[in-house]
């Protein structure tokens, strides 16, 4: 490793905030496929994403892009494979979810998993399969209640800082579609991000944020990313940040 390499332990020293940040490129996930999808799998992505797909022309009225309408929106980032935004959908009938992924593996996972040939589509469930920052850039001012961005892409090495998904140059945005007093969950188990992470957030004002919790809140259902953390030992950091105002 080099100069732009370091350590994960030196992370915080080499990626101090006061040291002037590049700004996030326009793509920020690596691939958008892995292994090959199976002939289901495809169909799904072909035939049932683009009846969950939230059409960017619904942000203008974002609740009525569910049925029924939503009392409330919120937005998980990188869904994965959709365990966790599944179970806030069962869980939460009166709230609309939409579920934002870029990798078509997860995305057709997801869709799997919601059985689509024998069950009908839960009218709570919206699908954002382009870049998260995107769709935040299209959203009113305080469109959402709430906003779970759980175990993002770490990008550990310091000179891929400018990829994380939490970057002090995308706060204010995040902060404009979240209403006063919104929460924010965010989990990670890297520390080379923990520490990314409470440096980012002890630099801002726009959110409350409390230190970390160590063990994951009775609410916030369980991940594959999480599950993975804890089978190789590495401890999960959980915020829980509220949009300030
Ligand atoms: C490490 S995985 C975690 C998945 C899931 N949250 C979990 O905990 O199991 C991070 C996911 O974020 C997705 N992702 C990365 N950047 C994104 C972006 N800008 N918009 C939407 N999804 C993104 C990746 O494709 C990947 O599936």
């Amino acid at each position: 490793m080099g100069a732009h390499g370091p350590r994960a332990g030196a992370a915080l020293r080499v990626q101090s905030l006061s040291a002037p940040l590049k700004p996030p490129p326009d793509r920020l996930y690596g691939r958008a496929r892995g292994h090959a999808l199976r002939p289901r799998q495809e169909r799904l992505l072909a035939e049932v994403l683009p009846r969950l797909r939230l059409d960017p022309a619904q942000a203008a009225d974002l609740a009525a892009a569910f049925a029924p309408r939503a009392a409330e929106v919120w937005l998980e980032v990188g869904c994965g494979s959709g365990e966790h935004a599944l179970a806030l959908v069962a869980r939460h009938p009166g709230i609309g979810l939409i579920a934002s992924e870029v990798f078509a593996n997860g995305l057709a996972s997801l869709l799997g998993a919601l059985a689509p040939e024998t069950v009908p589509l839960p009218g709570n469930l919206r699908l954002w399969d382009e870049d998260a920052r995107a769709l935040i850039r299209l959203l009113r001012a305080s469109s959402l209640s709430r906003l779970f961005v759980l175990f993002p892409d770490p990008w550990p090495k310091a000179r891929h800082a400018k990829r994380r998904f939490i970057h002090p140059a995308l706060l204010p945005e995040i902060a404009r579609v979240l209403r006063p007093g919104a929460e924010w969950r965010v989990a990670t188990d890297d520390p080379t991000h923990q520490a990314w992470l409470e440096e980012v957030f002890a630099a801002q004002t726009l959110f409350a944020a409390p230190p970390p919790a160590t063990r994951r809140p009775d609410d916030w259902p369980p991940t594959r990313y999480e599950a993975k953390a804890l089978a190789a030992g590495r401890q999960p950091r959980y915020w829980t940040l509220r949009r300030a105002g």
